[in-house]
């Protein structure tokens, strides 16, 4: 059975530590980060996004995850993240995934409302949690894309959480989606985080979290790739999101960065080998130790 992500997001509100949401497309993502997930005995969330979903298929992203959870001792919750499509987002609902993300943040305020509202009311007449943005994250990704960072603001996300009933709250404090987040100095508003965690009382979520770890960048340059002016967000900013109010970590670029490593180390040493076996097996280990690095640095370990 999938687990509860608002049980499993409660505990993490509780006793201060932050919850692994990890994207996921295909079998062998799924299988590096409920491997490292399983070895720290840490609860996590698997999430697709629409772009996972159209790639993928809904179902077999769910099965795969249904699988992993029935096949391990950990909690196990599926997530639908960036929800944007109504009908994707009713799929979701219906197949039984464990919560949905409606972001409706590219809207003007009013109308961000009124559709969160209408998800909160169909998600939770099934037991569903919905997490919704407010303010907008910056960066650019396959069908999730903003370029301009609009901080949250504090006073309205406590309006936004009281008026839509939603369960968790994405919120815009300098972070960007992808592997280029900033030009200059990483700098996250802790400030308004704090604000924020103070008035809105619900468990907080930081997307475009990725470290961008510089081993595994310099791997992939190392076997061809050009990732010139890659930046993620330091482990030292991410411990103080934590601190102060960070429950759940959304990470997908770090887990593509070590797809997109072990596939091309794997190829160029190896000229003759064409056996995805042992093409992808690597990127399954690859994909297990980053995890564990996050899980490690969210505080989630033995949570389970
Ligand atoms: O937050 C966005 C995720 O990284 C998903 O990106 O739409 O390219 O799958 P995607
Ligand atoms: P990254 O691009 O930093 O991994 O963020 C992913 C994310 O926020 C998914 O919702
Ligand atoms: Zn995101």
């Amino acid at each position: 059975m999938l687990a509860n992500t608002k049980k499993i997001l409660a505990n993490a509100y509780k006793h201060n530590y932050a919850v692994g949401h990890f994207n996921i497309n295909n079998m062998e993502i799924v299988q590096g980060i409920v491997q490292a997930a399983s070895k720290l005995n840490a609860p996590i969330i698997l999430a697709t996004s629409e772009g996972a979903i159209k790639y993928a298929g809904i179902k077999y992203l769910y099965n795969l995850t249904l699988t992993a959870s029935e096949e391990s001792k950990i909690p196990i919750a599926l997530h639908l993240d960036h929800g944007k499509d109504i009908n994707i987002i009713k799929e979701a609902i219906n197949i039984g995934y464990s919560s949905v993300m409606i972001d409706a943040s590219h809207e003007e305020f009013e109308k961000n409302i009124q559709l969160t509202k209408k998800i909160v009311q169909l998600a939770h007449k099934k037991g569903i949690s919905v997490e919704a943005e407010l303010g907008t994250i910056g960066g650019v990704e396959d069908l999730v894309s903003a370029r301009k960072i609009i901080y949250t603001d504090p006073e309205k996300a406590k309006e936004f959480v009281d008026r839509t009933g939603c369960d968790f709250l994405a919120v815009a404090i300098g972070t960007s989606h992808g592997a280029y987040k900033f030009e200059g100095k990483a700098k996250l508003r802790i400030d308004l985080l704090k604000e924020i965690k103070r008035i809105t009382k619900i468990p907080l979520v930081l997307h475009g979290a990725s470290g961008v770890p510089k081993d595994i960048i310099r791997t992939a340059e190392k076997y061809g790739a050009n990732l010139s002016g890659v930046k993620g967000v330091p482990d030292s900013q991410i411990k103080m999101a934590i601190n102060n109010g960070i429950n759940k970590i959304n990470t997908d670029t770090d887990i593509r960065i070590a797809f997109d490593a072990a596939v091309r180390k794997v190829i160029f040493k190896k000229p003759k080998e064409f056996d995805p076996r042992h093409i992808l097996n690597p990127v399954r280990e690859l994909v297990s130790k980053v995890v564990e690095k996050r899980i490690r640095l969210f505080g989630s370990v033995n949570k389970a």
